[in-house]
C-alpha cells in the first residue's frame, strides 16, 4: 500500500457537496472579484485569528510584501528573517527594496528565537519576520519583548500555522500583522493561489487594501491615490475557503492525532522529531524528523511507495539570490538542512498508514548500510 505525502482529494471528497453549492452560489451572483463572499471570508478569518481586520489577497508572498510596503519598509532597511524558511519570506523583503538579514534557529524547534534574532540586529533593522514553520508557533513573548525594547516591528509569517496557538492565542494575531498563504497544500488551502493579512491596525489594513487594488481608495474605482497592483482575493477562492474553514479545527485535531501516533511509533528509533515548544500548540502542517542518513532514508521510503518532502534542503541564505550577501555561517540551520525529512501528514491519514511509515523507517535503520553519499 502506498502512503502519499499529502492526500488533498480525501479532504475535497469529504466536502464535495458543500463545495459544489458554494461554487454555484458565486456563479449565481457572478461577483467574482471582491463582493460579499470575500467580505464574509475576511470577517470569518479575522474572527478565527482573533484580530479586528483581515484583508484577503492573491497569495502568501504578496501578503508579506503588502505588509512591509504598508509599514513603509523599503530601501535602507534591514529585516530579520529565519534562514530556515520557504524563500518567499526573504524574497518579499527584497521585493520591497529592503535587505533580508538571516537569523539562525533553535536546534530543537528549528525556529528563530529572541537570541538568534538579537545576534543579527543592526542599526538599520526595521522589522523582524517570525515564521511559525511546520505549524509550530515561535516564542512570541520573548520576540515581542525584544522588539519592544528596540522599537522594531514584528510580522508573523503564519503561512504554515493556520489554527496554531501560542499560550492559547492564535498564530497571526500575535504581532503587528500576520500573513497567511492558502496555497492548496496548506492546512487551509484554496483551489489555487490565495492569501490574507490579519491585523488589529485599521490604518495598516486600509493601506494594504488600497495597495492590493490598484491604489484605489474612497470607494471610487477611477481614483488612484497610491501606486498599487492587482493583488486581490477572488470570490471563488473565498467561497472554497469558507467551506473548508468550517472543517479546519477538526482537521487540525486529526493532524494532532497523527503527530501523536508518529511520536509513539518512532519512539526508540534513531530519528528525532522536531520538538514543539512548551506553550505552543502546533497546527502540524508538517511532520519533520531528523536523520543523519536523510537522503538514503528518503530513497528507501520512496522505494516502498512512501512520499516525503524536505522543508527546506537549501537554507535561504545559501540560495542563489542571497548567496552573494556574505554573512557568517548559520550552523544550526545548515546542519538541519542536511538532516530534515518531512513524513506524510494529512488529516485523513490512518493509524495503519502511520505504522507503515514507522515500520519502513525501522526496517531502514535495522538494514545493513548501503554506500550512499549523504548531503551536507
Ligand atoms: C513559510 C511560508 N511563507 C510564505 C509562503 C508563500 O505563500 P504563497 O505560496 O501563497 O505565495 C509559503 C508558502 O509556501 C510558506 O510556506
Amino acid at each position: 500500500m502506498k502512503v502519499p505525502f499529502l492526500d488533498l482529494l480525501a479532504m475535497h471528497t469529504e466536502l464535495a457537496s458543500e463545495l459544489d453549492v458554494a461554487w454555484r452560489a458565486v456563479v449565481q451572483t457572478s461577483r467574482f472579484v471582491g463582493g460579499p463572499e470575500v467580505d464574509t471570508f475576511e470577517a470569518e478569518w479575522a474572527a478565527f485569528c482573533g484580530t479586528r481586520h483581515c484583508v484577503g489577497v492573491s497569495n502568501g508572498t504578496v501578503a508579506l510584501e503588502l505588509v512591509l510596503a504598508g509599514l513603509g519598509i523599503g530601501r535602507g532597511d534591514d529585516v530579520i528573517v529565519p534562514a530556515n524558511t520557504f524563500i518567499a519570506t526573504a524574497s518579499a523583503v527584497a521585493a520591497v527594496g529592503a535587505t533580508p538579514v538571516f537569523a539562525d534557529v533553535d536546534p530543537a524547534t528549528l525556529l528563530v528565537t529572541s537570541e538568534t534574532i538579537a545576534a543579527q540586529l543592526t542599526e538599520r533593522t526595521a522589522a523582524i519576520i517570525v515564521v511559525h514553520l511546520y505549524g509550530q508557533p515561535a516564542d512570541m513573548d520573548a520576540i515581542n519583548a525584544l522588539a519592544a525594547r528596540r522599537g522594531l516591528c514584528v510580522i508573523e509569517d503564519a503561512a504554515q500555522a493556520h489554527g496554531a496557538t501560542w499560550h492559547g492565542r492564535p498564530a497571526g494575531g500575535l504581532s503587528r500583522a500576520g500573513c497567511f498563504s492558502f496555497y492548496p497544500g496548506k492546512n487551509l488551502g484554496a483551489f489555487g493561489d490565495a492569501g490574507a493579512v490579519v491585523t488589529d491596525d485599521a490604518g495598516l489594513a486600509e493601506r494594504i487594501r488600497v495597495l492590493s487594488n490598484h491604489g484605489r481608495s474612497h470607494g471610487d474605482p477611477y481614483r488612484h491615490d497610491a501606486l498599487g497592483g492587482n493583488e486581490r482575493l477572488d470570490a471563488l477562492q473565498a467561497a472554497v475557503l469558507r467551506v473548508k474553514l468550517r472543517n479546519l479545527p477538526a482537521w487540525n485535531e486529526a493532524r494532532r492525532r497523527v503527530a501523536g501516533l508518529y511520536a509513539e511509533a518512532l519512539a526508540g528509533l534513531p530519528v528525532r522529531l522536531v520538538s514543539v515548544a512548551p506553550g505552543a500548540v502546533s497546527s502540524h502542517h508538517l511532520a519533520v524528523i531528523r536523520s543523519p542518513r536523510r537522503d538514503s532514508l528518503r530513497a528507501a521510503l520512496a522505494e516502498v511507495g512512501i512520499g516525503t518532502g524536505i522543508h527546506y534542503p537549501i537554507p535561504c541564505h545559501l540560495q542563489a539570490p542571497f548567496r552573494a550577501m556574505r554573512r557568517p555561517p548559520l550552523p544550526v540551520t545548515e546542519q538541519a538542512a542536511a538532516e530534515i525529512l518531512s513524513l506524510p501528514m494529512f488529516p485523513h491519514m490512518t493509524e495503519a498508514q502511520v505504522w507503515q511509515v514507522a515500520d519502513a523507517i525501522a526496517g531502514f535503520v535495522a538494514a545493513p548500510r548501503q554506500p550512499v553519499m549523504e548531503a551536507g
